[in-house]
């Protein structure tokens, strides 16, 4: 193979997460409410190791997660730390929620 092509195949996988990994994610995503509500989750927008310790710390409190793998891509695509911040839900009144 050309070095090239070597080079393109290697690096679109980190460039483009798959989006069945990413559906799978999603739905691993539906997992966290056991204990909160997703907008602590969607409001995030941290680091790829800070999403892994994020994970870790879940788990040891007593999360579970069946497929860890999917579930970090996901929330690394969707609340990355070069994501746009999520915006304000705020109540009735104006104050936030
Ligand atoms: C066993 C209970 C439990 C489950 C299940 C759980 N969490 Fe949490 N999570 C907590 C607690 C407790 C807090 C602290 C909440 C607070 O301060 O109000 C928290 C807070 C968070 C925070 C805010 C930052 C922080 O560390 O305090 C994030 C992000 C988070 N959880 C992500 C997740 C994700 C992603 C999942 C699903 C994989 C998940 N959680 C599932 C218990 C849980």
């Amino acid at each position: 193979m050309k070095p090239i092509l070597l080079f393109l195949v290697t690096l679109l996988p980190a460039l483009a997460a798959d989006p069945a990994v990413l559906e799978r994610g999603r739905a691993e995503e539906k997992r966290c409410v056991g204990c909160h509500g997703l907008r602590i989750v969607q409001v995030q927008r941290i680091s790829r190791g800070a999403w892994d310790r994020e994970l870790t710390k879940m788990t040891g409190w007593g999360s579970v997660i069946k497929d860890r793998d999917a579930l970090l891509e996901y929330l690394v695509a969707s609340y990355g730390d070069d994501k746009p911040l999520a915006p304000l839900a705020r109540s009735e009144n104006g104050a936030n929620k």
